[in-house]
C-alpha cells in the first residue's frame, strides 16, 4: 500500500495535489511573457502553463544547458538560436568546438567559418582595446592554458616581450590604438625573446629558453593558427546573422581553448564598446558548447562574462555534458541553467548542491528522457516560489535531417583548392532523395542508402557512400550520374573509383 502510494506521488494528479500549498511552478506571469517578446520553450509539467523565455525579469540573459549525450542540449540550443532569431533578429556565434554545429549551420543558411583551414586568428590583434590590457589577456590565457603561473620569472619575460612587441609595432601601451596600425604576432614576440637569448647578457638563460619553448608552440609552421595576421574579423562575424566558428581542425584541446578564450574577449571587448542599447532583446548570442576548459577555469572570461551579467548585451550558452565542467560561479549567476537528462549521482549532487532544488526535482531529472527538462531561474526579485520547475519536453523546430558527405580523405588540401571543391557536401534529406531519384537510382536502392547513412549517423566519406552504392547493386553509369550532380568533376570522380577499386 505504501509503496503504491510512493509511485503515485509521481503521477501528475498528486503532484499537484502534494503541491497544494507550496506552488511546484512560479506562477503564470513568470512563465509566459508577450510571445513577440520572448522565445517559446516549451509546456510545462504540472500545470501545462506555455514557458516562453525573456531575461527581462532575469538576473542576466546568460544560461547553462547540462544533460548526457543525447539529452537534447545541441536540439535546445538550436532551438533557442532559430527562435531568438525570429523574435529579436538576434544574431549568433557558435564557438562550434567539435565540428558538430557546422552541417546545421550550412544548412540553415548561415556561416561556417573553420579555423586551421585557410582561416587565421592573430591573438595579438587589439580590436580597440589598448595594449596593456590585450597584454594582460593574453597571459591571462597562458595562465589557464599552460604552466606559465608556476613561473614568475618566465611569466614576466613573457609579459615584457609582449608588450615590447606592441611598442616595437609604433603602439602606445596604455593608449587607445591607432586602427591603422598593424599588430604584431606571436612570432615577434618569440624573436624578441630570442634575441634577448643571443645577447647572452640576461642572468638566467633557463628560463628564457622555457619561455620560448611555451609560445613555440602555438606558432610552428603549419601550426601557427594564432600567430599570423588575422583573416576574420570577429567583429562583423558577431553581426553577420548564423556564424560557426569550427575548431574541430585544430591540433589539439589547448589550440581549441586559445580559440576560444580569444573569442570571448573580441566580442566583450566589442560589447562593451557598443554599450547596452535600450532596443529589446539580445543583440547576440555565444554559444560554448563542451569547451570544458574555457566554461571551467575561474579565470576564464566566460566565468568573467557570467558574473558580469546585464553589463553586455549579448547572451552566452554555456552546454556541457559534465556539469562539473562547468564552473560553480557560472551555475550561481547564470539566470537560467537548463538541465536534461543527468545519469550520475556525482553530477547531480554537484548540481543539486550548485542551484539547491528538492529530492522530488532530483527524481524527476534522473528519469528524463531526450527534451526533457528542469528548469532554474534567477529572477531580480526575491520570489515566494521554487525557481526550478519542469517542462514536459523542450518543443523544437521541425528537425531537418542533414547528411554529410566529405571528400577530404581522398583529395589533400591543394587538389580540393585547385579543383575548387568543398572538402564536405551537406544534404538535407529531401533534396538528397531528390538527386538519387534524378540520378535513375531505384526507390529500393535509395532506402537502403538512407539505411547506411542513418547508421553512420548520417556522416559519410564518399568512399564509403560509393561503397554503400556498390552494395545497394546501383549501376557504376547511376553512380558517375549521381556524384556528377553532386557537382563533383570527372577527375575527383575517377579518383574515388580508384579508390574503392572499382
Ligand atoms: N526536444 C527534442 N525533441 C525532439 N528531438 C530531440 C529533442 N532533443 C533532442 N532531440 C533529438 O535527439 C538527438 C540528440 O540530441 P542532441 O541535441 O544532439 O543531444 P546532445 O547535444 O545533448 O548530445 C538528436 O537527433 C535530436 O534531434
Ligand atoms: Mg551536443
Amino acid at each position: 500500500m505504501t509503496l503504491i502510494r510512493v509511485q503515485n506521488l509521481m503521477s501528475n494528479e498528486l503532484a499537484k495535489r502534494v503541491f497544494l500549498s507550496r506552488p511546484p511552478e512560479p506562477p503564470h506571469e513568470f512563465l509566459l511573457s508577450d510571445p513577440t517578446n520572448s522565445i517559446f520553450i516549451g509546456i510545462t509539467k504540472i500545470f501545462e502553463s506555455p514557458f516562453t523565455w525573456t531575461f527581462s525579469n532575469l538576473t542576466n540573459p546568460h544560461l547553462a544547458v547540462v544533460g548526457i549525450t543525447g539529452a537534447g542540449k545541441s536540439f535546445f540550443v538550436k532551438t533557442f538560436l532559430i527562435r531568438a532569431s525570429y523574435i529579436w533578429n538576434t544574431n549568433a556565434i557558435i564557438i562550434d568546438w567539435a565540428g558538430e554545429y557546422k552541417a546545421w549551420v550550412k544548412q540553415s543558411g548561415g556561416t561556417v567559418v573553420s579555423l586551421a583551414k585557410g582561416d587565421y586568428l592573430n591573438i595579438m590583434d587589439l580590436s580597440g582595446m589598448r595594449p596593456l590590457d590585450r597584454a594582460k589577456q593574453i597571459i591571462n590565457s597562458f595562465e589557464i592554458l599552460t604552466d606559465i603561473s608556476q613561473y614568475p620569472e618566465q611569466r614576466r619575460l613573457t609579459m615584457e616581450a609582449v608588450e615590447q612587441s606592441y611598442v616595437n609595432m609604433g603602439f602606445t601601451l596604455a593608449g587607445i590604438p591607432d586602427p591603422h596600425k598593424e599588430a604584431p604576432t606571436l612570432k615577434n614576440v618569440i624573436s624578441l625573446l630570442e634575441e634577448k637569448l643571443q645577447e647572452g647578457t640576461y642572468a638566467y638563460p633557463a628560463e628564457l629558453e622555457n619561455a620560448i619553448y611555451r609560445l613555440r608552440q602555438f606558432a610552428r609552421e603549419g601550426e601557427d593558427y594564432f600567430a599570423r595576421k588575422s583573416t576574420l574579423d570577429l567583429g562583423k562575424l558577431v553581426s553577420s546573422g548564423l556564424v560557426a566558428l569550427d575548431l574541430s581542425g585544430l591540433p589539439d584541446e589547448s589550440f581549441r581553448a586559445l580559440a576560444a578564450l580569444f573569442i570571448l574577449q573580441s566580442l566583450k571587448e566589442k560589447m562593451r564598446m557598443e554599450g547596452w542599447s535600450a532596443t529589446k532583446g539580445l543583440k547576440a548570442i555565444i554559444v560554448l558548447d563542451e569547451a570544458w576548459k574555457v566554461a571551467s577555469d575561474e579565470r576564464s572570461d566566460a566565468v568573467m562574462i557570467v558574473r558580469e551579467g546585464r553589463k553586455y548585451q549579448f547572451g552566452l550558452i554555456v552546454a556541457s555534458q559534465n556539469p562539473t565542467d562547468i564552473n560553480e560561479a557560472i551555475f550561481s549567476n547564470v539566470g537560467t541553467t537548463i538541465m536534461l537528462r543527468i545519469k550520475f549521482e556525482k553530477f547531480m549532487n554537484y548540481l543539486q548542491g550548485s542551484l539547491n532544488f528538492s529530492d522530488f526535482m532530483r527524481r524527476e531529472i534522473s528519469k528524463f528522457g531526450v527534451g526533457q527538462a528542469a528548469i532554474d531561474m534567477s529572477f531580480q526579485t526575491s520570489v515566494q516560489f521554487p525557481e526550478v520547475f519542469l517542462i514536459e519536453r523542450v518543443v523544437g523546430e521541425i528537425p531537418l535531417d542533414v547528411y554529410t558527405i566529405s571528400v577530404g580523405d581522398i583529395l589533400n588540401q591543394d587538389e580540393l583548392e585547385r579543383a575548387d571543391i568543398q572538402k564536405e557536401y551537406y544534404f538535407e534529406k529531401i533534396d538528397l532523395r531528390s538527386k538519387l531519384i534524378e540520378s535513375n537510382i531505384g526507390l529500393e536502392q535509395i532506402e537502403g542508402v538512407f539505411k547506411r547513412l542513418d547508421d553512420r549517423n548520417r556522416q559519410i566519406d564518399i568512399r564509403g557512400f560509393v561503397e554503400v552504392f556498390m552494395e545497394m547493386k546501383v549501376s557504376k553509369e547511376n553512380t558517375i550520374q549521381f556524384l556528377r550532380s553532386m557537382g563533383l568533376q570527372d577527375m575527383v570522380i575517377t579518383r574515388v573509383f580508384t579508390f574503392v577499386g572499382a
